[in-house]
């Protein structure tokens, strides 16, 4: 069997890796750089634009392939699985139509409301100017503006955080408006502790992963600018030392009737990663965004605990028979984090070498990002370069062990020394505990 993988980052190594463990299949990747970690588990590389729907066909049908993961969310809105699947390619990643529940804000919050899934904070959609002013002048709480389509994280603006005032969010939507955007959503700001819950689906079943939680801001004590994620936890009970048993089930019948929802609309079958972003709230949960993929850095904790074989699981989600396998993941906690360049993200320094050589690969699982492999060494590309995973029966432990591997890495490079630490994470009990108990 000839399995691609799409995409070149360190998502698309975790899942190289993973499969790569079960030797009956081949492996072959496309996507825009060469990574050295997916290169060394693959029988071939193809070089080229994940969103040129042609070209990736083109190649998957070169190399001959049965089965597609698609890594990134940018080929999913191209559309790249209703190519692959009209030629018999079967795709873990949902069709364009579907995946507009990543690539359009506004389609899920209307998704959410149609199907009476009661999830989101108060929210309008605005297609101009026109009563802009007056929503945001009636909503009691802060705001946050954004824009509908992929952003690559760089979209969405918060008050308290991006934008100080009302005024400022009314300059931004004139803003994007002005640059041609053609919908924008408008949200109540939620106050609470963010989570993810990702779930396998084979357009029938769902088989839910544990709950996990990123880091996005840049630097220690979450300040700085955003990042993709500067790394992720997550506990032995597969919950967040944070949450409680009612916040993981509601967010888990959220995915479920989530996946109701946008095959009953599409009327197609869902294949692949449904991605809740979610918030615990005094209240309880709401949900943030939906993404149509695995989350990075998330997607490496998850495979590093999984112990079902993800060829497997790739098998049964194309044939829709997850039902009939048994996905288990270790009862360990796990730490991930990224090293990323010298001032990443604004003026990252790119070019300069890495030198992971000293890291002991039986105590972490390390995965390639944005590297190059040169006669010289590896270099830094400009984005987060490498990601280091622990495990551990404590998230204490597993930060250790990740902090202990990281500080060996060597070149103009940082990363959190707080991610998985219990000062950062007593924080986090501490202010949702004050926010449900006040
Ligand atoms: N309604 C909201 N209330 C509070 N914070 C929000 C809200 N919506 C988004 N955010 C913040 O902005 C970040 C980015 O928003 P998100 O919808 O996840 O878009 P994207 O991941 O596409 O940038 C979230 O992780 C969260 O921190
Ligand atoms: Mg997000």
């Amino acid at each position: 069997m000839h399995i691609a993988i799409i995409g070149t980052g360190a998502r698309e190594h975790a899942i190289a890796w993973k499969l790569s463990l079960d030797p009956t299949v081949q492996l072959f990747n496309f996507g825009p750089t060469h990574n050295p970690g997916i290169a060394g588990l693959c029988q071939a590389v193809g070089i080229g634009d994940v969103t040129d729907v042609t070209a990736v066909l083109q190649w998957c049908q070169e190399q001959k392939i049965d089965i597609a993961w698609i890594g990134p969310e940018a080929p999913l809105a191209a559309g790249v699985v209703n190519a692959l699947e009209a030629f018999g390619i079967a795709c873990i990643g949902p069709t364009q139509q579907m995946a507009r529940l990543e690539s359009s804000k506004s389609f899920t919050r209307e998704l959410l409301d149609k199907y009476e899934i009661q999830a989101s904070p108060s929210y309008r959609v605005f297609t101009s100017m026109d009563g802009v002013a007056d929503y945001m002048w009636s909503l009691q709480d802060d705001v946050v503006i954004k824009p509908d389509g992929l952003t690559g994280g760089k979209g969405v603006r918060v008050m308290g955080a991006q934008l100080k005032t009302r005024e400022d969010a009314m300059a931004y939507c004139s803003e994007l408006f002005a640059e041609g955007a053609k919908r924008i959503v408008i949200e109540e700001k939620l106050v609470g502790q963010e989570f993810s819950l990702m779930s396998f689906s084979d357009g029938k079943h769902l088989v839910h992963m544990p709950a996990v939680q990123d880091h996005k801001r840049a630097y220690v004590g979450d300040a700085g600018p955003n990042t993709g994620g500067m790394g992720s936890y997550t506990d032995a009970n597969h919950s967040l030392p944070f949450l409680n048993e009612h916040d993981v089930i509601f967010a888990r019948q959220i995915n479920e009737q989530t996946l109701y929802a946008i095959q009953e609309e599409c009327g197609e079958e869902y294949k692949g990663i449904i991605y809740g972003g979610f918030i615990a709230v005094r209240g309880g949960v709401r949900l943030i965004e939906y993404n149509a993929r695995f989350g990075d850095p998330e997607v490496m904790n998850m495979l590093s605990l999984l112990k079902t074989s993800l060829v497997d699981i790739t098998k049964a989600i194309a044939e829709r028979t997850l039902d009939q396998l048994h996905v288990e993941f270790a009862p360990l906690a796990s730490v991930c984090k990224y090293v990323v360049p010298q001032g990443y993200p604004d003026k990252p320094v790119r070019g300069e070498p890495i030198d992971i050589t000293q890291v002991d690969q039986a105590k972490v699982q390390l995965f390639y990002g944005a590297v190059d492999q040169t006669e010289g060494g590896l270099v830094l590309t400009g984005s987060r370069a490498v990601g280091l995973v622990a495990t551990g029966t404590t998230i204490a432990e597993a930060e250790q062990v990740v902090e202990q591997e990281i500080k060996k890495i060597t070149g103009p490079v940082f990363h959190r020394e707080d991610i998985g630490t219990a000062a950062l994470i007593d924080e986090r009990i501490t202010m949702l505990r004050n926010l449900r108990h006040a």
